[in-house]
């Protein structure tokens, strides 16, 4: 059982949860995600780790409130507790070997991004961030990446914060106008996960995703995080989650992703009338 300590709504159906779970965050590492369950009947999720603090034994993660459990989530209160989280789970960041990053995150993406822009400015690693959203509302951390980024960038696509355009137009700005970074780290939407893809595909520039956003249950059972890589098969949840851009399937991976929105809606119904 874990304690859910703190709760703080982030945006629209974005909710920040930090829980006590100290055997879970001793040997965290940036990039890595766990499984969650509510109660003992419920589904296995994933969620990447979105910060910890070793010494209280602290974890957070940040929800968007989308599906049947996360629903039942939301629907906890401070106090209260939750069956189990198990962790960590998945290959950590390794980006020692950079020496300008820029990080990319797509709405919800930017709880990735997160981790990775404190440990890279613990190595010293130069670092911008980019932000982007369909509006303000799911603009989210700006201030706090101004604690570990050089810069951050904020697009949204109407323009309500920051500057109107996607994040591509802004990465290809920077890359024109001389930002010399050796590695791309992008996470959000696959559809922007892809778009930078392709365009970095054009400059040869490593662009390293995380593929968490297909996990299922997160522990290799379901085979729901199938993707090919470089010709092969992996699971996001084994091999990755995150993954060179450049080799990865992204039109198999935007298909299968689509196969399970309609048995996750059946779910939801289900759930809301057993509830
Ligand atoms: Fe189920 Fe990877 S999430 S096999």
């Amino acid at each position: 059982m874990n304690k859910l300590l703190h709760k703080k709504q982030m945006a629209q159906n974005v909710t920040e949860y930090t829980f006590n779970a100290p055997d879970v965050v001793r040997n965290a590492k940036a990039g890595q995600f766990i499984v969650l369950r509510v109660d003992q009947k419920g589904e296995r999720v994933p969620f990447t780790i979105f910060d910890y603090d070793k010494e209280k034994g602290t974890l957070k993660i940040l929800v968007q409130t989308v599906g049947f459990s996360t629903q039942k989530l939301s629907r906890l209160n401070e106090g209260d507790y939750v069956s189990d989280i198990v962790g960590p789970l998945g290959l950590p960041t390794d980006l020692s070997f950079a020496k300008k990053v820029v990080l990319i995150g797509g709405g919800i993406g930017a709880a990735v991004i997160h981790p990775q822009s404190k440990v890279l400015k613990k190595a010293n690693i130069d670092v911008d961030v980019i932000l982007g959203a369909r509006d303000s509302s799911l603009i989210m951390y700006e201030e706090d990446f101004k604690k570990y980024a050089n810069n951050v960038y904020v697009m949204t696509d109407n323009g309500s914060l920051g500057e109107k355009g996607n994040v591509v137009d802004k990465l290809r700005y920077l890359i024109e106008t001389g930002s010399n970074y050796d590695v791309v780290f992008a996470v959000g939407p696959l559809m922007m996960m892809k778009a930078v893809s392709n365009f970095t595909k054009t400059y040869s520039l490593k662009t390293i995703i995380s593929m968490n956003s297909i996990m299922i249950d997160g522990i290799g059972m379901c085979g729901g995080c199938r993707l090919t890589v470089g010709g092969e098969t992996k699971y996001a949840c084994v091999d990755g989650p995150e993954f060179d851009a450049h080799l990865i399937d992204f039109d198999e991976a935007i298909m299968r992703s689509r196969l399970y929105q309609e048995e996750e809606k059946a779910c939801r119904l289900r759930g809301e009338k057993n509830d």
